[in-house]
């Protein structure tokens, strides 16, 4: 698949093939049986779901994508700046890793060469993104690896140490709000875990805002979030044998301004029946009734802070743009209390 001149500089590894079929069916069940019906976002981005959402961070509306890539294009060279030794930089969920491409070329521009370690759910994006940095960058040596976040993690902790390099960990696209705020704390504080003292995480966050920007920016004219949003529904018709039918729902997004979170949901507008033959399920939905899909969780300044202390982070630095719409901050592990 690779070009002569990419040979030998990309790698590929198959995290541990976990049961992703077991856990979206248990996920579908307990889900669609709770008395409140939701569904959870990790199983949004199949191949598919991979490709309908790089068409969200195309569209007018959805800012996130190019304010942060318009933030890193300016600032990513005061960014790996701030880390003396030459680091590796890995991703969590690198997707089309369009706006990594500034963190790639400041780097190689600074220390001549990368070891650039992307960790991704879908294999197709990891192989597709990996083929164009490596023509671009002469530089780059790119080992992907084809896992979920908690998968990367470990392979993290696991290499902690094994060289001499400090690690540059990128997580951007605001996709720590699609935590919950307590389970970010969390998942950060496990992040910490698998750093050593000179490792460093990039975060990107989505800032509190006007209420009709985000509103926009999550149900765009185009109807793409809501095409997004339904691949969930098709997914489970292809994998577990079920028949929604996909004109019943309507996407529907509602920001939350005291919760500072974006609520995706699908409302069902007539009475309908749903049978999942394959977990032997028949569900019935009222008119009106909703299934929450996901939350996107926008922070304050104040916010920030607390989350980057409440995981054991300090924050070095932080970089936005002109209108306070996305923020990239640079957090610095802090040893165990005590230790
Ligand atoms: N982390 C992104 C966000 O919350 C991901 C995203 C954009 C998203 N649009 C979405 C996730 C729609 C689920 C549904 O902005």
């Amino acid at each position: 698949m690779m070009s002569g001149s990419s040979e030998g500089r990309f790698t590929l590894i198959q995290g541990p093939e976990m049961d992703t079929n077991r856990a979206f069916r248990d996920d579908v069940r307990s889900g669609l049986l709770a008395r409140s019906k939701r569904m959870s976002c990790r199983f949004l981005y199949d191949d598919r779901g991979s490709k309908l959402f790089e068409e969200i961070c195309t569209q007018p509306e959805y800012y996130p994508t190019r304010v942060e890539a318009s933030i890193l294009e300016r600032v990513a060279p005061k960014i790996v700046s701030t880390i003396d030794a030459p680091p590796h930089l890995i991703e969590l969920g690198s997707g089309s890793a369009e706006k990594t491409r500034f963190l790639i070329e400041a780097l190689i521009e600074r220390h001549g060469s990368l070891v650039f370690e992307p960790i991704d759910i879908s294999r197709a994006a990891l192989e597709e993104s990996a083929a164009g940095l490596l023509e671009q960058f002469p530089g780059l040596i790119v080992r992907a690896i084809a896992a979920e976040y908690i998968t990367g993690l470990e392979l993290l902790a696991q290499e902690a140490g094994s060289s001499e390099s400090p690690r540059l960990v990128a997580w951007l696209g605001s996709s720590i709000g699609n935590f919950e705020r307590r389970d970010a704390v969390t998942f950060l504080g496990a992040l910490r875990q698998s750093l050593l003292p000179a490792d460093r995480i990039l975060l990107g966050i989505d800032l509190r805002k006007d209420a009709a920007v985000l509103n926009a920016a999550y149900d765009d004219a185009a109807g793409t979030t809501g095409r997004f949003i339904k691949n969930l529904l098709v997914r489970i018709n292809r994998e577990l044998g079920g028949n929604f039918d996909l004109e019943c729902f309507r996407y529907q997004a509602r920001y939350d301004e005291e919760q500072g979170a974006v609520e995706m949901s699908l409302i069902c507008e007539r009475p309908c029946q749903v049978m999942i033959p394959e977990l032997g399920l028949d569900i019935h939905f009222t008119a009106g009734e909703s299934i929450h899909m996901e939350d996107s969780y926008k922070y304050s300044a104040t916010e920030i802070e607390a989350l980057a202390r409440d995981a054991g982070f300090l924050v070095q630095e932080c970089w936005e743009d002109d209108r306070h719409y996305f923020r990239e901050v640079l957090l610095e592990p802090q040893p165990e209390p005590g230790s």
